[in-house]
């Protein structure tokens, strides 16, 4: 498989729960500070691939699930701000030949060992703690710049000082903020009353504008063409199973952390299932983000990695979302946020978001939006995957 293809694999087989089980891993798998509680980490799940299972030359990832290899890697690579290649022959990933690959192998085990040592098993440090985007870490802190002098000699705003609000003005609950939010969008009965949802409109991403077309229907599937001048670009999630589409390749599935990630997005009615999906809320202080003034709430998940909301103090609306894909070595976030909020048959949906991963983002603005028009179980059956082509190259 060569390292591009891989990578595009990699995006897209992001991995199941939260279970890396067994050896050296064991203390990568607590969570990171963002989780209040120490959670323990399911074991990997019987009859799931191992790592070293299905690929060639797993030395220190073992019993990670398979599943996770490559979203680990993508950590990796953002966690370093580096390409596949800085550590790997293209087309032959098993191979040791580069040094940094080897380097890697010595950072794991250091990076597991420091927080089975130091942080009682939870996995605060990462390989992002150190590097920031660097293949060589930064050990020397800088001198003072022209810009950081002239922002400390400014006047103190208040709202600047602590990202939680003082105790003049206490922070909602969760609960108020989550009961705001279904307000916000229209209340309960009228959310619950949308089975399906049509959307025209357009999607940016690397400096190209392309339609699309999304479709949605109760419960929770999901189907969206980019047409592009090859063909279509589909990403799906029929309520169990993803998949996306791209002119000329094979159908590729979707695993783990995308599928929970898919199943979001493809729920109309997500502003009232957020409260019976949490099984914890903290709201952990307030933001600003662009024009709005927001508080920031953690929903946490049996068995899954927390979802960070950030909801408009005055108008109630959600403003963005972010979400974790597990990995051995720590999370990938995927953050979207929403604008462009609009009255769409009774319903306040976004009609514009921009979705963010380490890796890349696109920004989707819709045109035209139809609530409640018959859509075609038959939209959202999953292809027969095609024969391989002999060897994948
Ligand atoms: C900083 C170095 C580094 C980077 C960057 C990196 N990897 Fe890796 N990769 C490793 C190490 C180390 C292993 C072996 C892990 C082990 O022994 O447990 C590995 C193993 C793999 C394997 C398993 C190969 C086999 O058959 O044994 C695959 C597949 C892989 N990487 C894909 C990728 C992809 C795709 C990218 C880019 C998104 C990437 N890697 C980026 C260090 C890196
Ligand atoms: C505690 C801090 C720390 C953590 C955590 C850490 N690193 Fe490093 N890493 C370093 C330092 C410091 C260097 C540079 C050493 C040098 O300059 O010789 C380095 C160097 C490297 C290099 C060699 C870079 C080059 O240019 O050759 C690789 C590859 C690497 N780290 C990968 C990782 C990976 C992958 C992880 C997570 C599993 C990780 N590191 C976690 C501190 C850290």
């Amino acid at each position: 498989m060569s390292v591009k293809r891989a990578l595009i694999v990699g995006i897209m087989a992001l991995a199941a729960v939260v279970a890396v089980c067994g050896g050296v891993i064991r203390g990568a798998q607590a969570q990171l500070s963002l989780t209040p509680h120490a959670g323990a980490a399911p074991a990997a799940q019987s009859g799931e691939k191992t790592a070293e299972q299905q690929f060639k030359n797993i030395q220190v990832l073992k019993g990670v699930p398979a599943d996770q290899i490559f979203p680990t890697m993508q950590f990796i690579a953002a966690s370093l701000g580096v390409q596949c290649e800085f550590c790997h022959v293209s087309g032959e990933l098993e191979k040791d030949d580069k040094k940094p690959k080897q380097t890697a192998r010595k950072m794991m085990e250091m990076m597991i060992a420091i927080n089975a040592d130091d942080f009682d098993r939870h996995r605060e440090v990462t390989c992002y703690t150190c590097h920031r985007g660097n293949s060589k870490p930064v050990a020397i802190p800088p001198v003072m710049t022209e810009e950081a002098m002239a922002s400390m000699a400014a006047p103190h705003k208040p709202e600047d000082a602590n990202k939680t609000k003082s105790a003049t003005s206490p922070l909602p609950t969760a609960e108020q903020l989550l009961d705001k939010y279904v307000q916000a969008v229209g209340g309960a009965a009228a959310i619950d009353k949308v089975t399906s949802r049509v959307m025209k409109g357009t999607i940016d991403v690397g400096g190209k504008s392309l339609p699309i077309d999304i479709y949605c229907k109760d419960p929770e599937k999901r189907i969206s063409f980019t047409h592009m001048p090859e063909g279509e670009n589909i990403t799906a999630f029929n309520g169990r199973e993803g998949w996306l589409g791209v002119p000329g390749r094979p159908l590729r599935e979707m695993h783990g952390s995308d599928l929970d990630g898919a199943a979001l997005d493809a729920d109309l009615h997500l502003a009232t299932h957020l409260k019976q999906m949490f099984t914890g809320t903290n709201v952990v202080g307030t933001e600003k983000i662009g024009e709005h003034e927001t508080y920031e709430l953690v929903g946490q998940r049996d068995g899954r990695p927390p979802i960070q909301l950030y909801f408009d103090e005055h108008s109630g609306l959600l403003v963005r979302l972010v979400r974790f894909g597990e990995t051995a070595l720590g999370w990938l976030p995927t953050q979207i946020e929403y604008a462009d909020y609009r009255d769409a048959g009774g319903v306040k949906i976004p009609y514009q978001w921009t979705l963010a991963r380490t890796n890349g983002r696109f920004t989707i603005q819709i045109a035209e939006v139809k609530e409640n028009v018959p859509v075609d179980d038959a939209k959202f059956v999953k292809p027969a995957p095609e024969p391989p082509k002999g060897r994948a190259k």
